[in-house]
């Protein structure tokens, strides 16, 4: 049953990573399966925890979702994206991760609705809760 479950999962993040333009050469030339795709672990660091979210390319990989522009850009203007990607925090400790960045490391504070709006793609995506 677990097997099954898992084994869900990778073709849900499969089919959302081709649908997202990775490995794309495999996808155009099987048309869905491709015997030589590289097996997918979903709880491998640096994916999404919601295995039916597109990550974009173009945006750091990140889920490409409401926030992800945000996120993207305020985030990456001092460290690449795959430090949020390879995180699985709680809500706590991601509130408490922005008022480090903001005290210690210099980011700028935001405006309420954009903290918000961050914070809440963080804690959707990258959470040890959900
Ligand atoms: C002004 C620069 C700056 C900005 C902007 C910034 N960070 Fe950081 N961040 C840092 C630095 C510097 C470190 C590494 C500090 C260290 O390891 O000593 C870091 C480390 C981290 C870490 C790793 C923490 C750990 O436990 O090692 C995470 C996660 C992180 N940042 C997330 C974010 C997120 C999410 C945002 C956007 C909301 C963000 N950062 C914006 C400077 C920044």
């Amino acid at each position: 049953m677990e097997q099954i479950k898992v084994f869900t999962r990778a073709a849900a993040l499969l089919a959302a990573m081709a649908a997202g333009g990775f490995w794309s050469a495999g996808a155009e030339a099987a048309g869905g399966y491709d015997p030589m795709a590289r097996p997918v672990n979903p709880m491998a660091p640096g994916t999404s925890s919601k295995p039916d979210v597109q990550l974009n390319p173009e945006l750091g990989n990140l889920p490409d979702t409401a926030g992800a522009e945000e996120t993207f850009y305020l985030c990456t203007a001092c460290h690449s994206a795959a430090i949020i990607r390879q995180q699985r925090l709680s809500d706590a400790r991601w509130d408490y991760l922005w008022n480090w960045m903001v005290e210690k490391q210099g980011m700028p504070e935001q405006d309420p609705e954009t903290r918000e709006t961050v914070l809440s793609y963080l804690k959707r995506h990258f959470s040890s809760q959900r």
